[in-house]
């Protein structure tokens, strides 16, 4: 028996089987690089679905959590914890954003901001303004409540009641927009749908839809978990939209593997959620907040447009691959278009194969590879992807 056949069986008998999983158990790795069991080598183009932001075991990041691991793990958000001050000190310095709320994961951050912008409405307006309108093939999250925010009918299925007040309108039209806003008191959007294919959102629709919104007094929420935290090529991708959201959700990228999430508020939201509201028992725990700091001091100004550059690299490259049509996305987060009846699942079990691990996203192959593969790393990954594809 490999040890991966010892380590499946073990999990099959134990593990609830909710979710797909590759037959592949990974053991180790540093930066782009990971081993699994049996010793055989990966380039990582996934970061644990975008949350490895300086990939597997970064030294710095290891030296901000251990240090603070070994001073105090966790108090809960009931006592003072100065990295939790330090990370939303930098987070609203670096985004203009006045508040952050800590949270675990990114349901549970668009779960807060759904909760402020309902707040916010009945605070100012009283009952019944209520609604939140999404885009349609939008991705939010899985608890009820996200799962009813998200535009995609196949998660609407098994688990009703579903939590109620949410529409949906395509992106991109904005008549739709102004047709359903009554009764509306936020707009959340993603600027690019992650899980639903990697597809960017029109930014005149943003623009346009930013400027209604602010006429209408309708919250503008950005869910950033996906493309927030350096993964576009800028920290948050709303920077590159040139708008104001009142709400910024962020979780991924942001613990760079451990769990964390933040929802930032803006200038009209910052005071909505009192003491009381909204809380966590994990939220804003110290080591985590030690390490996604590190993360954030990191992300400056160089590194970002390296992100950039690095994204070029891989789309000018990939272009030129068998059977891609396409690329979509920006900076890191990537969407390959397949031609010629080839299926995305097929390119990532080839790609596990041949060494490289990928994503799908609908029936695009999805990569999200940490912002720090270096060119050495992504070359490699490269030739394994190609490869994965010529033979798919
Ligand atoms: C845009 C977006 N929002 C929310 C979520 C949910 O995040 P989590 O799985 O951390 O709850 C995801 C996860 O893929 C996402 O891509």
């Amino acid at each position: 028996m490999s040890n991966f056949e010892k380590i499946q069986s073990r999990d099959k008998e134990y593990v609830a089987n909710t979710y797909g999983r590759f037959p592949v158990a990974i053991v180790s790795g540093k930066n782009a690089t990971c081993y699994d069991a049996d010793g055989k080598e990966y380039i990582d183009f996934t970061s644990g679905i975008g949350v490895n932001s300086l990939g597997f075991c970064d030294d710095g990041w290891i030296k901000a959590t251990t240090a603070q691991l070994s001073k105090l793990q966790h108090i809960s958000n009931l006592y003072y914890t100065e990295p939790c001050g330090e990370l939303a000190e930098i987070l609203c310095k670096r985004t203009g954003l006045k508040k952050v709320f800590f949270a675990n994961g990114g349901a549970e951050a668009n779960e807060g901001a759904i909760k402020c912008a309902r707040k916010y409405s009945f605070d100012k307006y009283g009952p019944g303004r209520s609604k939140i309108l999404t885009l349609k093939n939008s991705f939010h999250g899985r608890t009820v409540t996200t799962l009813s925010a998200t535009g995609q009918d196949v998660f609407h299925n098994y688990f009703f009641p579903f939590t109620e007040g949410f529409e949906f309108i395509e992106a991109g039209d904005i008549e739709a927009l102004r047709a359903k806003s009554a009764g509306v008191c936020a707009l959340m959007i993603e600027l690019i749908q992650g899980e639903g294919g990697v597809l960017p959102v029109d930014p005149k629709f943003v623009e346009e839809a930013a400027k209604f919104c602010r006429e209408k007094d309708i919250l503008l929420i950005v869910d950033e978990v996906q493309t927030g935290i350096g993964r576009t090529g800028s920290l948050f991708c709303f920077m590159q939209y040139g708008i104001e959201p009142d709400i910024v959700t962020a979780a991924k990228g942001i613990g760079g593997g451990l769990p964390l999430a933040a929802v930032l508020f803006g200038e009209k939201t910052e005071s909505v959620l009192k003491p009381g509201d909204h809380a966590t028992t994990f939220g804003g725990n110290p080591v985590a907040c030690a390490g996604a700091a590190e993360i954030m001091k990191r992300l400056d100004g160089e590194f970002l447009s390296k992100v950039a550059e690095k994204g070029e690299y891989f789309r000018e490259k990939i272009l030129k691959m068998p059977h891609v049509s396409g690329v979509a996305g920006m900076g890191l987060m990537i969407g390959i278009e397949l031609a010629d009846g080839i299926k995305a699942a097929d390119v990532v079990k080839k790609g596990i194969e041949n060494g490289v691990l990928l994503l799908t996203a609908k029936s695009k192959v999805r990569l999200l590879p940490p912002l720090t593969a270096t060119y050495a790393e992504i070359d490699k990954g490269l030739a394994a992807l190609e490869e994965a594809l010529a033979e798919s």
